[in-house]
């Protein structure tokens, strides 16, 4: 019995997959087919799938060619494989020639002429393009345009922002540059939003009445009442609006928050995390300063996502104990805000004039989460016990910094009308609550 085997994603079956496999199984008696695993794929770059795994799987079944099922789920297996299933030949599409040739060791090579024409990412694009547009002059922007040719079925329209001259040239090139809030919104279907955060809530509340779905970096608002009303807004018009914290959407960190609910650690008594940065703030004129991000307004949604998403927002007491920048009003080299809850406590260490390790440890009672510098980048992370045997190690890929898969969950919400945010409503409010103390004086000492 001739033992065929070929390896795909098969996202959106469609018909160049068909006659992939028709072909695959004419070469021989058996065929095994290997379907690739959501998690494998994300290491690879597809990152926007439209089917779940069962859902690919199912329709792989459903075709009749495949005499066995299998899921990828790490690099390497497909030797693993051959080896397990006695495999006589390994085919995949010409649009791999040469890849695979490595597997002439163990099996026979064979790549089939790709259909011309069709492809899964070609059918995602079309199926409705969200166009995108900017809005603000910070160069992270530039980062959402490269980070935006990573998810089909995102074009970015062009840039709104009051600083025309301050942008990059890449952010120039665009099709549309404008300052007129209005008539971009009407260029476009959706926004993403990195002003000063004094600008948030006027410019979410245009582009919500517009009916455009947003994306906004956090804060979204400097209070709680305008944040509750954004998010009330975009309800009533039945459009997304999604806060913008990247490390919320890194795949360890997720995982991390997973095993902590599973009590890896036991009961969790602390949430430290500390983020900094060193800009060179004395540079820029007093005007300038106050249009910056201060560093609670930078970093606090960052340091406080951890805190609220673990402990919860329901804290007894807190402080925030800021260190102002001399020349600037309200502008805060560093501040640490620590929290009493009814059980835990926590503490938000956050500069941009003070640097300072970047890390966050969650401690229980039976161990505790160690994320090295810088923590909200993170890939990787260890569980700690008594005994340094039982510690474990935890890697997961982070492609853009978690900025593609934001973009993908703000799409797939929009598409589907399904939340895929990972920032609920009550954290969204609790941030822009700090930030409100912290403008009004409230829980908050100097030094
Ligand atoms: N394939 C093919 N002809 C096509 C598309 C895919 O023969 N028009 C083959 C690929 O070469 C591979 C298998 O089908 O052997 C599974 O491909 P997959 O990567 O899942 O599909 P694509 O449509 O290429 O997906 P994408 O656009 O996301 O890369």
């Amino acid at each position: 019995m001739i033992k065929v085997i070929t390896y795909g994603t098969f996202d959106m079956l469609h018909y160049g997959h068909i006659r992939l496999l028709e072909r695959a199984k004419a070469l021989g008696d058996y065929l095994i087919v290997g379907v690739t695993s959501d998690d494998f794929d994300k290491t690879r770059g597809k990152i926007n799938l439209q089917q779940s795994l069962s859902e690919r799987v199912e329709a792989i079944r459903k075709t009749g060619f495949a005499d066995k099922i299998v899921i990828e789920e790490y690099e390497g297996q497909k030797i693993d494989d051959i080896k397990r299933y006695n495999i006589d030949i390994f085919t995949v599409g010409s649009d791999w020639e040469g890849y695979f040739d490595y597997l002439k060791e163990y099996c026979k090579v064979i790549y089939l002429e790709r259909t011309k024409g069709i492809s899964s990412s070609g059918i995602r694009s079309e199926k409705a393009l969200l166009k995108l547009g900017l809005v603000g002059s910070a160069s992270f922007l530039e980062k959402i345009v490269k980070e935006s040719s990573y998810v089909n079925g995102v074009k970015i329209s062009g840039i709104c922002t009051d600083y025309p001259e301050s942008l990059s040239k890449s952010l120039k090139d665009l099709s549309i540059v404008t300052d007129n809030l209005d008539d971009f919104l009407c260029n476009v279907d959706a926004v993403y939003i990195h002003s000063f955060p004094k600008a948030h809530y006027l410019q979410v509340k245009k582009a919500l009445l517009k009916g455009k779905h947003v994306l906004c970096e956090s804060p979204l608002a400097l209070n709680r009442k305008d944040c509750f009303e954004l998010y009330k807004l975009a309800e009533n018009n039945h459009v997304i609006l999604m806060e913008a914290i990247k490390t919320a959407y890194s795949t360890a960190y997720q995982r991390l928050l997973l095993m902590l609910k599973a009590g890896k650690i036991g009961h969790v008594v602390s949430v430290d995390a500390t983020c900094t940065s060193l800009k060179s703030i004395t540079a820029l004129s007093d005007f300038e300063l106050d249009k910056k991000w201060n560093s609670l307004a930078t970093w606090g949604p960052t340091g406080l996502l951890p805190v609220f998403q673990i402990l919860g927002t329901s804290f007894k007491c807190k402080n925030i104990i800021s260190h102002i920048d001399k020349n600037s009003e309200k502008f805060d080299t560093f501040t640490k805000i620590e929290f009493v809850f009814p059980n835990s406590v926590a503490s938000v260490k956050v500069g941009r004039g003070v640097k300072s390790e970047g890390e966050l440890v969650v401690s229980g009672t039976k161990g505790y989460i160690y994320v090295p510098s810088p923590w909200w980048k993170t890939d990787y992370f260890e569980i700690r016990y008594e005994n340094p045997v039982d510690n474990k190690r935890y890697f997961y890929q982070l492609d853009g910094e978690g900025i593609r898969y934001e973009l993908v969950s703000f799409l797939k919400s929009i598409q589907t009308n399904t939340t895929y945010l990972k920032i609920d409503q009550d954290i969204s409010l609790a941030i822009s609550e700090i930030l409100q103390d912290f403008y009004d004086d409230k829980d908050v000492i100097f030094i």
